[in-house]
């Protein structure tokens, strides 16, 4: 039974396309909660892209579940982050020019920037995930870096399906419990994935965004979650 936390960043992308007040996130946060969602992610990018200050700030106000900031870990959202106060910082690298968040966080190669961060954020209350490949080495850095959760990311193994990459994921989340560590997963995980990880059982809670606004846009937002949540309960 894994929990679902939705982002809604791909609504904010459709309202910063037109330059207009609409799509509005914060609608998004309210309706995917009341669908059943278990959290509401929000990813706020350096160059603001999408989520803007103002989403992040009035989500928190309104959010009844919990509030996951994705970020980058630097003094700029940390200062952010420490200021709104999400129940959860997820550091995730970020470039200027990706179209969306290309690989985990290099935690083996940065572990004592990282580890600051870690504990900056915790010091201010905030339960801090890790957005790491499914590599052995970067759970045991996570783990050394101070991290509450790791969030394996799945973008490998969406795009090939491969019996490999599942077993990759399996590894990783193993020992990512075995140490103590909470085990989420989430990138590029749509209505027909999400059944491959089935079984998982270390997998507590999928994050994911893009499958669920593009399906809303056909069966409107409460189906769309309420389809993906009866599947993520399923793990
Ligand atoms: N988890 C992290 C850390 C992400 O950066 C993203 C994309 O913003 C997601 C999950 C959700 O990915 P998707 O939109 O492909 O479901």
């Amino acid at each position: 039974m894994a929990g679902l936390a939705v982002n809604v960043d791909h609504v904010a992308t459709l309202r910063q396309a037109r330059g207009v007040d609409y799509p509005d996130p914060v609608a998004a946060a309210v309706l995917v909660e009341l669908a059943g969602a278990d959290g509401v992610v929000v990813h706020l990018r350096e160059d603001r892209r999408h989520i803007q200050d103002r989403d992040v700030r009035i989500i928190r106000q309104i959010v009844q579940s919990k509030l996951i900031l994705e970020m980058a870990a630097t003094p700029e959202m940390i200062g952010i982050a420490l200021e709104v106060q999400p129940h959860q910082a997820t550091l995730v690298p970020e470039k200027r020019e990706e179209v969306t968040t290309e690989g985990g966080l290099d935690v083996v190669m940065h572990k004592d920037s990282v580890a600051d961060a870690v504990k900056t954020l915790q010091a201010g209350g905030i339960k801090v995930s890790l957005f790491v490949d499914p590599d052995l080495n970067q759970i045991k850095a996570a783990h050394k870096a101070g991290a509450d959760v790791v969030e394996l990311h799945t973008g490998d193994f969406c795009e090939s399906r491969s019996p490999k990459a599942m077993a990759a994921i399996q590894e990783a989340a193993r020992l990512a419990r075995k140490v103590g560590m909470e085990v989420h997963a989430g990138h590029g995980i749509d209505f027909r994935s999400i059944q491959d990880f089935i079984g998982v059982k270390e997998i507590q809670e999928f994050s994911i965004g893009h499958s669920i606004v593009s399906r809303a846009v056909f069966i409107g937002l409460d189906a769309a979650v309420k389809e993906m949540l009866a599947l993520a309960r399923q793990v």
